[in-house]
């Protein structure tokens, strides 16, 4: 059956049963093989999703759960990737944070790491270590990087609290600042 999903901006179309999961539609119809299958079964969070700004996990989201005007964010999402035309680093502050830090070992986690912390970093600009701790809970690292991580959410707050203007800051509840 056609669908049509709104990914990362874009209209695109798939022929998959509603019943796929999002995450197959993604990497085996749409090409976006950011967010990783690890346990499929929700336990793990690698492959996490933003749908309308809110992380969900895409291997037991089924296709015809995803309302049809609802948005839906990728890794390859975030950042600026009208930059790679240009050869400047396209990459968002998070995503850049991670990088600065080391936070990835084997990296299977990682992509849904981050999808988890920019959903959280847009609605909590300047989090305490223990509100990160607990925002990134239920995604699991099994190399253990956890310290690294936190350390990333926190190095990519303090830079997007430099970067944003205090009333921006206040105001924005969506995904604009990374
Ligand atoms: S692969 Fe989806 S939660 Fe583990
Ligand atoms: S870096 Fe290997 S699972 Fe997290």
């Amino acid at each position: 059956m056609k669908t049509t999903l709104n990914i990362n901006g874009e209209m695109k179309a798939c022929d998959a049963d509603p019943a796929t999961p999002l995450l197959y539609v993604l990497r085996n119809d749409l090409e976006l093989n950011g967010a990783k299958f690890g346990c499929g079964a929700g336990q793990c969070g690698a492959c996490t999703v933003l749908l309308n700004g809110e992380p969900i996990r895409s291997c037991v989201t089924v296709l015809g759960a995803v309302p049809a005007e609802a948005q839906i964010t990728t890794i390859e999402g975030l950042g600026n990737p009208g930059n790679k035309a240009t050869g400047a680093n396209s990459l968002s502050i998070l995503q850049n944070a991670f990088i600065q830090e080391q936070a990835a070992q084997c990296g299977y986690c990682i992509n849904g790491m981050i999808m988890t912390a920019q959903a959280f970093l847009n609605k909590t600009p300047d989090p305490s270590e223990a509100q990160i701790r607990s925002a990134l809970d239920a995604n699991l690292c099994r190399c253990g990087t956890h310290s690294r991580i936190i350390k990333a959410v926190q190095r990519a707050a303090q830079q997007i609290k430099q970067s944003v203007p205090k009333t921006t800051l206040q105001s924005t509840t969506s995904g604009e600042l990374a």
